[in-house]
């Protein structure tokens, strides 16, 4: 059987999907993460506890800007999920090298890899809704506690135009863009997920990125907490175990997918502001929570959900996890493991 790379692999997305294909797959799953990401030799550790295939798992620490270690260590891959990143539009803005060199160049040096392979491997590639900018022209309702969007009631749709506003927006569309003609110039099979708010257990949110895993860790530790912007920024949120489903399902529909890029997120259904998941939280804990406000940052959209019909139609997917839920999920994990915060 050939071998599955997950680059990125020990962060959020990637050791979630990791867990699931060794649970559930016979694949022999290959991790490629440089391990910048504070935290997630936490990740490496308890993948490396808790799978009962550890024979199919192999990680190796390295970095998708050095070409040469990652074809070294690329062979007989039948797929690629290509996971890794510099994930801050923060981080983006204070250094738009490292964030180009990691999601531009890097990218192009995983599509360099696999179009040497001789496998013809199925790639699939995490991208943003910041490629769509701050939608600064779209009329927005304002509500006691949210935004809402005027017009586009059922969410933000791949043929809306891409106006990238961040460094970040800028190297991920830079990114997609090969992505997509890598499928049409090499006959590559690649397929794109600009993805919304992704949130789920091993997620180490901080203020710079994973916004619900930040509120809940703060909230429940009584940390200090920021609001940048008034807090009625709305956005869809999608629990981790659907965007797992849908790698899987865009995969598996890769003769209909190839070329394609796809809006994932919670949808219509899904959308939280940052003022309404304090409420939520407030509840859950029986307690008030104390933040305080500072400037919007830059590039920060006041409403974005995605239309996710595309993927209904070409792939049958749907989000299945309500977003209570998957907070609830989020908030237990936390609660239930406080010692590692
Ligand atoms: N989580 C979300 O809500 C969300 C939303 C849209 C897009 N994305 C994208 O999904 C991907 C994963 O996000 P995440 O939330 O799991 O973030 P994460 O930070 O938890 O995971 C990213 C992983 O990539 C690794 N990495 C960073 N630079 C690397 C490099 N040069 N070489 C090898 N490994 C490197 C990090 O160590 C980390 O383990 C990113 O590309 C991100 O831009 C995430």
């Amino acid at each position: 059987m050939g071998q599955i790379l997950i680059t990125g692999g020990l962060g959020f997305i990637g050791v979630n999907l990791a867990n699931y294909l060794l649970s559930n797959t016979e694949e022999n799953i290959i991790i490629y993460d440089n391990m910048s990401r504070k935290n997630v030799i936490k990740n490496k550790e308890w993948l490396e506890q808790h799978t009962k295939a550890r024979s199919h798992l192999q990680i190796i620490k390295g970095d998708i800007c050095d070409f040469t270690s990652l074809k070294k260590n690329a062979s007989d891959l039948e797929k690629i999920y290509h996971i890794a990143g510099q994930v801050a539009v923060t981080t983006s803005v204070k250094d738009p090298f490292l964030d180009f060199e990691t999601n531009a160049k890097g990218t192009l040096n995983v599509l360099e890899m696999a179009r040497q392979l001789n496998t013809d491997p199925l790639l699939i590639m995490t991208s943003t809704n910041k490629v769509y900018g701050a939608l600064d022209g779209l009329k927005v309702i304002e509500k006691e506690k949210r935004y809402d969007f005027k017009e586009y009631k059922q969410g933000i749709s791949e043929t809306f135009p891409v106006d990238p506003h961040s460094p970040y927006g800028c190297s991920k569309y830079c990114a997609e863009s090969y992505f997509k003609d890598y499928y049409r110039i090499y006959g590559l099979k690649t397929v794109v997920f600009r993805m919304s708010c992704i949130f789920g257990t091993h997620q180490w949110g901080t203020e710079d990125q994973g916004w619900i895993a930040h509120f809940i860790i703060s909230s429940v530790l009584a940390r200090p907490l920021t609001i940048y912007g008034d807090g009625k920024q709305v956005r869809d949120i999608l629990f981790i175990s659907d965007l797992i489903q849908a790698f899987q399902l865009a995969l598996k529909n890769i003769n209909k997918t190839k070329g394609e890029v796809y809006n994932i997120g919670g949808g219509v259904n899904n959308t939280i502001s940052l003022l309404e998941l304090l409420e939520l939280l407030e509840e859950m804990l029986n307690r008030k929570i104390t933040y305080d406000f500072d400037t919007w940052r830059p590039g920060d959209q006041k409403v974005y959900y995605s239309d996710t019909s595309k993927a209904k139609k070409d792939f049958n997917w749907v989000p299945k996890i309500p977003k209570e839920e998957g907070i609830r999920e989020l908030f237990d994990w936390v609660r239930g493991n406080i010692q590692l915060f």
